[in-house]
């Protein structure tokens, strides 16, 4: 079982505008059956979690519609509305307290940590984050949500292109002393 950070993000490692807008994103063509596309990805996956920021927005932008059969862990403070027949959870539990439920949950499939950066970050603090995936899109967005704001080492594992995608698929070493 593997707990993967799977996300798109600009050049210069944004996954959001400061508005949270993903246009720049939307725009950018990709083979969803090509190399290292979502869709395969997510037929390996048992759980998901995401921050507060990343469920808000996929609110606004699938309105009635929930694109996830897999049980969800929203971490936020907030009591957030819930989509009528979707296996949302909110939480603000313990991350090794929440990975052991999606791990118990995901029976034997893998866990993906969808965002924001900071979420994946605290993931990677607990020591619970293996591997990070990024679809690199040819855009700079100046500022933004960020990728992962944590200083970490990684492992190259996989590269492939994707249509206007640079895509990067990493193991992650451990932390990275920096001074
Ligand atoms: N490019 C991509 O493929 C991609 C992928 C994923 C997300 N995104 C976008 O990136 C942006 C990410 O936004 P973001 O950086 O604000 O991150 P986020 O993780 O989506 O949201 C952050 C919020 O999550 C809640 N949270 C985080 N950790 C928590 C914890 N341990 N316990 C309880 N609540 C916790 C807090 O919300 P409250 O305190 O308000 O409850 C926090 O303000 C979004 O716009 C999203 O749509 C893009």
């Amino acid at each position: 079982m593997v707990t993967h950070y799977f996300t798109a993000s600009s050049l210069d490692g944004f996954i959001a505008t400061t508005g949270h807008s993903l246009d720049w994103l939307l725009k950018q063509k990709f083979d969803e059956h090509g190399p290292m596309a979502y869709p395969e990805f997510e037929r390996s996956i048992g759980a998901l979690a995401m921050g507060a920021s990343t469920y808000e927005w996929v609110l606004r932008n699938d309105p009635g519609g929930w694109p996830y059969a897999q049980p969800t862990w929203v971490f936020t403070h907030r009591e957030l509305p819930i989509v009528a027949g979707a296996d949302i959870r909110l939480t603000s539990a313990d991350i090794h307290h929440v990975h052991a439920e999606m791990t118990a949950a995901a029976a034997g499939r893998d866990l993906w940590v969808v965002g924001g950066g900071g979420l994946a970050g605290q993931f990677a603090d607990a020591g619970l984050l293996d591997e990070v995936w990024v679809q690199y899109a040819p855009v700079t967005l100046g500022a933004g949500a960020p990728l992962l704001p944590r200083a970490l080492d990684l492992e190259l594992i996989d590269v492939a292109r994707n249509e206007a995608f640079l895509c990067g698929r990493y193991r992650v070493a451990g932390s990275l002393p920096v001074s």
